[in-house]
């Protein structure tokens, strides 16, 4: 046990939408600080929000045994945007300055901060006012920029592929159409990646303008080919009339212009839920563990990060409002487009 961090307080949160991995990544931080660096541990509750109102629990080993394979976070999570400038009346809370006092109070050397993109662009801020964090890439959506990989995404995609599966025979048995809308928020990589694993023939991702008299054609071709039944995956991100789900508007169209028999199904909070996949459980094991040498070898103001099998971490500063999104010259589109699944486009 290195003697330089021991007793050293560490605290951790995480925040954004929840995910299977989370306490994952919880334990591999946890147990690391505990045992490897002789580090004490402190639990932050619901996200940035916690900081602000100081609400927190010491996480010791006994808590961090048997989470694994627990979804959702054992912290709490929020969507607290301490930075957002709040509109109205009413006095404005300065909770940053208040972030950093209780930090300090706290007596935290370090904060690791678990999430998505708008959770980076809070740590990043606050590493400006002096707090030594390290973010760890966390959410279904797999969005982050400076990460091939976030962990969530995986198990994501299980569920969603799963679903799909299911789909083909209820399609089958009835000659429809079905639509199934899968999470992703701005991006189009849980539905790239689940179209083409659940054996999709028609993907609209946020990142390709789709044509609805092409989306027509296609399945009216496939439908004069005698092909019993089709399978369209929509990202829940694509253009479409506001407040309209995009299952339900493609559907829509689908059955306006095609007359073709069409059902829609919208995966929602399901892709977010249950026990994360093993490789969900490795990537947020080896997330978190990460975390804690970079903290013990003064590394801060960092995003740890895979590039290709390699961990490694990105300057928070990098990462800013950058967002990542599907190229729509990723090599998986063309390998699709040449199978004739077809995006919606000309091709
Ligand atoms: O970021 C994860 C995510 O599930 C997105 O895919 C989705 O658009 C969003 O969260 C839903 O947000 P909320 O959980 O606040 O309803």
């Amino acid at each position: 046990m290195s003697q330089k961090t021991k007793g050293m307080r560490i605290g951790i949160l995480t925040a954004g939408g929840d995910c299977p991995g989370i306490n994952a990544a919880i334990r591999g931080v946890g147990k690391t600080a505990i045992l490897e660096y002789g580090m004490e541990v402190i639990g932050i509750s619901s996200g940035f929000l916690g900081l602000i109102n100081k609400e927190y629990f010491p996480l010791g080993e006994d808590d961090l045994s048997g989470i694994l394979t627990h979804g959702g976070t054992i912290l709490g999570t929020s969507r607290e945007k301490p930075f957002k400038k709040k509109d109205g009346p009413g006095p404005r809370i300065d909770k940053p300055k208040l972030i950093k006092k209780h930090y300090d109070e706290l007596g935290l050397h370090a904060l690791v901060c678990i999430g998505g993109n708008g959770t980076q662009r809070t740590a990043s801020l606050l590493a400006e006012e002096g707090l030594n964090v390290v973010g760890l890439p966390k959410t279904i959506d797999n969005d982050v920029w400076g990460t091939d990989i976030t962990f969530g995404f995986d198990s994501a995609l299980w569920i969603a592929t799963e679903s799909i599966d299911r789909l083909h025979s209820t399609a089958n048995s009835h000659k429809r159409i079905m639509v199934i809308e899968v999470m992703g928020h701005h991006a189009g990589w849980l539905a790239l990646y689940s179209g083409i694993a659940g054996g999709g023939d028609l993907i609209l991702l946020p990142e390709i303008d789709y044509s609805e008299a092409i989306i027509a054609d296609y399945l009216e071709n496939r439908a004069r080919l005698k092909k019993p039944y089709s399978i369209v995956v929509v990202a829940e991100g694509i253009s479409r009339p506001e407040k309209q789900p995009a299952a339900q508007y493609i559907g829509q169209v689908i059955k306006e212009k095609t007359g073709l028999e069409t059902r829609e199904t919208i995966l929602g909070y399901i892709q977010r839920g249950g026990s994360p996949s093993p490789m969900d459980r490795i990537l947020a094991t080896r997330y978190g563990a990460t975390a804690v040498e970079m903290i013990a070898q003064e590394k801060f103001g960092v995003m740890v990060a895979t590039k290709g099998n390699a961990i490694t971490s990105v300057p928070l500063k990098e990462i800013g409002e950058k967002l990542k999104t599907v190229p729509t010259d990723h090599p998986l589109i063309r390998k699709a487009r040449n199978m004739d699944i077809c995006f919606g486009d000309q091709q």
